[in-house]
């Protein structure tokens, strides 16, 4: 591709922009259309390619986001590191709604979506033990710390396909089986990134206890509503974040 970036983000629900953009790049792939043209914005000398996941108008739902899309268009720019920011639901009172988590794992529970790039007649087997990219993921809880937002060290996401979310029964063996949040888009991202060879880190806004918490009664299920609010209220401190994280990145290069 004729345009180039240094750092990656992928937006979630809520986040559609990210800042002045000084270009609009408008990429094409073998694997399709990514969800939007790119935004191209110059951060302090950095320079991001900005892509919200769901499309500025959150016109894709997360089985139908064309996954390979995105990251591969990220990939043709050449970016050196992603940053991707999701909301999740908490399947643990600990995490609570308006924390951020820096998180560590994943566990696929999607089916139907394309989740890789090594397709006949390159067939290849990588280890995705470590999804995220450890050096990454203590800038971003360092400079979370230092903007006073909770923090959260590591979490394993639990990713379904939705649209809909989990019932109490889900909601419980996911909290069984290991998973600590639940969210509908983490996977097959985060891989398609490994693939890539691209380091990743995913900042997670916590704004629901999902189908509600089995010891407190009190805890409602998690509406559309509810996690708008919460999305509204912390929109701007995910992005401090992520611009603090950008000039991190940037200065460490
Ligand atoms: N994203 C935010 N909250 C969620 C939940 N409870 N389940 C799945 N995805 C979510």
């Amino acid at each position: 591709m004729y345009y180039s970036a240094d750092i990656g983000v992928f937006g979630g629900s809520g986040l559609y922009e990210l800042g002045e953009e000084y270009r609009r790049v408008d990429a094409d792939t073998p694997y399709g259309k990514p969800s939007e043209a790119i935004s191209l914005l110059d951060v302090n000398g950095v320079k991001v390619a900005f892509m919200p996941r769901h499309g500025k108008k959150h016109i894709y739902s997360p089985a139908e986001v064309n996954y390979r899309a995105n990251v591969d268009a990220m990939a043709q720019l050449g970016v050196k590191a992603i940053i991707s920011a999701n909301c999740v639901g908490s399947l643990r009172q600990e995490y609570a709604p308006g924390d951020f988590v820096v998180t560590d794992q994943y566990i696929n529970m999607t089916s139907g979506r394309k989740d890789t790039f090594f397709e006949s007649p390159t067939v290849e087997h990588l280890s995705s033990a470590e999804p995220y990219d450890e050096k990454l993921r203590q800038f971003a809880l360092e400079e979370g710390q230092k903007m006073g937002h909770v923090m959260h060290d590591g979490g394993t996401t639990v990713v379904i396909n939705g649209p809909r979310f989990s019932t109490k029964a889900e909601s419980r063996y996911f909290g069984m089986i290991g998973g600590d949040l639940v969210n509908m888009t983490q996977y097959p991202e985060a891989y398609l990134c490994q693939e890539k060879n691209i380091p990743l880190v995913n900042i997670a806004l916590v704004t629901d206890y999902d189908a509600g918490l089995k010891d407190n009664p009190d805890i409602p299920p998690v509406t559309n509503e509810m996690v708008v609010q919460v999305l509204n209220d912390n929109t701007e401190e995910m992005k401090n974040l992520i611009f603090r994280l950008i000039a991190r990145i940037g200065s460490e290069a």
